[in-house]
């Protein structure tokens, strides 16, 4: 608990402002009224430069990733944040997150400009909402972001990834958050997850979340989705494609190196 007494009206704002600036999610419950769940919480305040989410659908991984970017806007004058999605549809959603989060706030920041997918703020900060398309072309030429958010990375192409990466090149201290439901042991969402030990990682399948009920789940796992998308939605796993005949981690179960190479020849 917080001992504000004896502290002037400024030296209180002061306080609030750096405790604020350094823990989001005080900031984002203060200013939201939202309960965060524990993975939240610690996601937003994880000083992490790289996070995977894998989250179930409707787990908050869209909501969180704006909040991050608003977060950055707002406490860090001339940065620029970036959420990259695959489709315009997506980047909309998530602009329409962001803003209604700044018509919460008690205090609106002004904006120099704002348009349908982004906002440059009086301070000079700005958040974009990208689509990113299969190629990524239409992201190339952004420099330097403080934040980038690749949202659905399970559904972003490998090429669009790449054409993200270099854009941390002069500054790799970046904040890079990749948020999705699995598809398939394919992809580099899928590699960076069950191989990179760079990312910090969060997993919550929807069984796990109070805000799930047990009904809604036995209506979706029986319904015509079947169990290949059902694990992948809601129970965060990799499943081989429908097409993939022996999964990866068969693949690699069978791999080991102890065995001699017989030469046959
Ligand atoms: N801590 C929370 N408390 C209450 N509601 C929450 C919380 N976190 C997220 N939500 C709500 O859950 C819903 C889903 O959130 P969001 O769109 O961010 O999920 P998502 O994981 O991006 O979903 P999808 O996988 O479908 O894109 C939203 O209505 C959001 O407001
Ligand atoms: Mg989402």
């Amino acid at each position: 608990m917080l001992n504000l007494k004896g502290l002037s009206r400024a030296e209180k704002l002061e306080l609030i402002n750096h405790i604020f600036k350094k823990y989001p999610s005080k900031w984002a419950e203060e200013s939201f009224g939202l309960v965060l769940d524990p993975w939240q919480a610690k996601m937003l305040d994880s000083p992490a430069k790289r996070l995977a989410l894998n989250i179930h659908r409707q787990g908050g991984k869209s909501t969180m990733s704006s909040l991050i970017c608003l977060h950055t806007a707002l406490f860090r004058p001339g940065s620029l944040s970036l959420i990259i999605a695959p489709a315009l549809r997506q980047s909309q959603e998530n602009f329409k997150k962001i803003r209604s989060f700044i018509d919460q706030l008690s205090e609106v920041p002004k904006f120099d400009e704002s348009t349908k997918l982004s906002l440059q703020f009086e301070t000079g900060s700005r958040i974009l909402c990208l689509p990113g398309g299969n190629d990524g072309k239409t992201i190339r030429g952004f420099s330097r972001p403080d934040v980038i958010v690749e949202d659905e990375a399970a559904q972003c192409s490998d090429e669009l990834h790449y054409a993200i990466m270099p854009m941390m090149a002069t500054f790799p201290d970046c904040k890079y958050v990749m948020a999705s439901t699995p598809f398939g042991q394919r992809g580099h969402f899928y590699k960076i997850w069950t191989e990179s030990p760079a990312w910090e990682k969060y997993e919550l399948k929807a069984s796990d979340n109070p805000r799930i009920s047990k009904e809604f789940l036995e209506e979706q796992r029986t319904s015509p989705m079947g169990p290949w998308y059902y694990a992948q939605e809601f129970e965060c796993e990799f499943v081989a494609g429908v097409t993939q005949l022996i999964s990866h981690e068969s693949i690699l179960k069978a791999m080991d190196s102890s065995i001699p190479v017989v030469d046959i020849s």
